[in-house]
């Protein structure tokens, strides 16, 4: 399929208006002489000159194709970045469930403290508090901030400069169904402990769903009890879910750090939920140009095949959530094993241990699928913009009744 697009074609883009006009947001990058043609979000295209009209595009878009032989792209849907960065999220300031020795802030008090801000040059930074002596027992202050959007499907690319660690320091950048936990699904994209090196995927969804061994990733299955655990019921074993260790030690704490960070990717369609990692010296080019294409992006670290687990019926309604905590289930009991030194409890007074507690932000971005018909004509690879029906790709519950 894929050997299809890089023959010396000629698109013909046939955009009909009627039906169209979301679509009229898209742009491309008809500049001529310029070798790889891709889908160009800088600018806005406005097609003038109604009623439709064919606009030659050179090939090697970035097209993704599906299982079935359709076709489609990823098309930028939100930036989260820069000085508007937190407008759309809540801060969560409730106990931490899963018992983090953390006093989580309302949005309020973490700009007043300084736990969330942005930089001049745009960096966004969300931490755990590094100032404050406490006395043994009293919890630290921290972030936990979740996204109003709600999602159904998508590709979720997070660049970012540091990823928090540290002994006794407990992060995650994660997705949340909403409901009654874990029937709408959870899908842990980083999330370690201590001074881990390897990043930690995981799901945790309702019974039924479970992971397919020996596929494509490069991760190694998490284990219970001495076995991959292939179960993602988050209501067993202990609530872990089933989860996968990447393999790089530059995909969590002081080596990722070390490189300048990297970008994390996930993507959430109904072929199945895959997250990628990559230090700042493999970050694909698509992915900086803004214009992602997994298909170019190798293995992935970890993926949740749609065999044995329908991602758009255990995964609905997720808000994008980071947080940072402390000690609690994964920290506090795991502490003594960790090497790090003395007691969670102890570790958690000063303050300069939570110095690399941090999240340093470049951007957010989300991208929705856009499926897009096309047919093959002797010379020409045609597509119809307007035969795609946008609205199916964001409600999955259509597909999941129609498909499965
Ligand atoms: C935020 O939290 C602080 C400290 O707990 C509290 O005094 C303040 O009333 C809260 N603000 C809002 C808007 O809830
Ligand atoms: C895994 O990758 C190999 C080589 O790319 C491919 O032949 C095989 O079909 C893949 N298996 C699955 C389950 O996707
Ligand atoms: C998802 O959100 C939509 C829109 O708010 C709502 O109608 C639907 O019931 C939700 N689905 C589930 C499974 O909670
Ligand atoms: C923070 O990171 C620096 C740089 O890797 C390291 O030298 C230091 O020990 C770390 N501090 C803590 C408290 O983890």
């Amino acid at each position: 399929m894929y050997s299809l697009f890089s023959l010396p074609l000629l698109v013909i883009l046939a955009i009909s208006p009627p039906s169209c006009s979301a679509l009229s947001r898209l742009s491309f990058d008809l500049r001529a002489g310029r070798s790889a043609r891709h889908v160009d979000l800088s600018t806005t295209y406005e097609p003038r000159g109604w009623p439709p009209r064919s606009i030659p595009i050179e090939k090697r878009s970035n097209l993704n194709v599906n299982p079935d032989g359709s076709t489609f792209l990823w098309l930028p849907q939100d930036e989260y970045s820069g000085k508007t960065f937190f407008d759309r999220w809540d801060f969560f300031s409730d106990a931490d469930p899963t018992k983090g020795h953390v006093n989580y802030v309302n949005r309020s008090r973490a700009f007043d403290q300084g736990l969330v801000y942005t930089q001049e040059d745009g960096t966004v930074i969300m931490k755990g508090d590094d100032t404050k002596w406490l006395e043994k027992g009293v919890y630290r202050d921290s972030v936990r901030i979740s996204s109003k959007k709600q999602y159904n499907t998508g590709l979720f690319v997070l660049d970012l400069n540091r990823a928090p660690w540290g002994c006794a320091t407990w992060p995650a950048f994660w997705t949340l169904g909403t409901g009654n936990w874990p029937f709408n699904g959870e899908i842990d994209i980083i999330e370690g402990v201590h001074d881990n090196q390897h990043n930690q995927v995981a799901w945790h969804t309702a019974p039924g769903c479970t992971l397919t061994p020996a596929t494509n990733f490069t991760g190694k299955i998490v284990q219970h009890s001495g076995q991959d655990n292939l179960d993602c019921n988050g209501l067993i074993n202990d609530n872990s879910g089933c989860g996968v260790i990447e393999w790089s030690r530059a995909s969590y704490g002081p080596y990722f750090d070390a490189q300048g960070g990297g970008v994390f990717a996930m993507k959430w369609d109904e072929n199945g939920i895959a997250v990628w990692s990559f230090y700042r010296a493999t970050v694909p080019k698509d992915i900086v140009e803004g214009t992602p294409d997994p298909s170019n992006w190798g293995v992935p670290s970890a993926v949740l095949e749609p065999d044995n687990c329908n991602p758009l019926q255990y995964f609905v309604n997720h808000s994008i959530i980071f947080d940072i905590t402390f000690c609690g289930d994964w920290a506090g009991n795991s502490y003594a094993t960790s090497g790090c030194p003395g007691t969670c409890e102890d570790r958690l007074m000063d303050p300069g241990n939570f110095v690399n507690a941090s999240w340093s932000i470049n951007s957010l971005k989300v991208y929705r699928k856009q499926p897009i018909k096309g047919r093959i004509t002797n010379s020409a690879y045609q597509f119809n913009w307007c035969d795609a029906d946008p609205t199916l790709v964001n409600r999955p519950s259509i597909r999941a009744n129609g498909k499965r």
